[in-house]
């Protein structure tokens, strides 16, 4: 079987607050982006499709691609406005596959041992999430601000990537996306993952399968710090 990997890198990292997009800044003087692909590369993923700014594919391919030997990227292409927009951009460019692993880009500490339970998983259900339990207790927020409902810990996950689904799966879900955006923006639709696409155009239940809490997002500045730490630790 083939498995294809979709990896992220199209934002602006508004919140990062930094010139440069957070997927190029350097953590011990290797950019952020190349610490996942680097992942993916020594994995079992036969090919990967790595999604940029129209503006940053030169970049991206002679000091990212080119300079660290990822052989097995076989596209750069041009995300676009919303997270939405560069996943459907990056499996529309992915070649035949079984399978696909949607990436953020901003996730360095993803594991090849992540990969395979997702593997396995993935396998099994057509569909899959990496995420991990709740540390804190989460509250459901009324409109003013006071809190109505505080679901049971137990069932609380948040969730990372890889975001991982059967190839014919994930375009049918984001091929009615794309096909019915407009009304879907219109009556309010917020699409933050992956997984929510399927959740909500197709019958197909999306496993919950267990990540790090290291396989974090590096979203703000003290993202930045604690990535450090994580590689000091393992002697990186
Ligand atoms: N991403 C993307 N295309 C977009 C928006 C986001 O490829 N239009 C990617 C980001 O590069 C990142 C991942 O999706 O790897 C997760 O998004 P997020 O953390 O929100 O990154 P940004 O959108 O860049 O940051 P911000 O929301 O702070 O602007
Ligand atoms: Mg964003």
């Amino acid at each position: 079987t083939k498995c294809a990997a979709v990896v992220l890198a199209a934002g602006q990292g508004k919140r990062m607050n930094s010139s440069v997009p957070k997927q190029y800044l350097c953590i011990k003087d290797k950019p952020v982006l190349y610490y996942s692909l680097k992942v993916f590369q020594e994995s079992f993923i036969d090919e990967i499709v790595l999604v940029t700014a129209e503006s940053d594919i030169e970049y991206c391919k002679k000091e990212i691609v080119e300079k660290y030997g990822f052989h097995k990227v076989s596209h750069i292409t041009a995300g676009g406005r919303e997270r939405y927009h560069s996943v459907f951009s990056g499996i529309e460019a992915a070649g035949e596959c079984s399978y696909i692993f949607i990436h953020d880009g901003a996730r360095p500490f993803v594991t090849e041992e992540i990969l395979e339970r997702a593997y396995a998983s993935v396998s099994e259900y057509d569909a899959c999430v990496i995420g991990m339990p709740s540390k804190d207790t989460v509250k459901l927020a009324d409109k003013n601000g006071f809190a109505s409902t505080t679901p049971k810990r137990d069932f609380v996950w948040t969730v990372q990537t890889p975001q991982v689904f059967s190839a014919s799966l994930i375009k049918e879900a984001y091929g009615i996306l794309i096909r019915d955006e407009k009304r879907l923006l219109a009556e309010g639709m917020n699409i933050t993952d992956d997984a929510m696409v399927v959740e909500t155009f197709t019958d197909t239940k999306v496993k919950l399968v267990k990540g790090s809490y290291e396989n974090i997002k590096i979203t703000t500045p003290e993202d930045l710090k604690i990535a450090e730490a994580f590689l000091d630790k393992a002697g990186k």
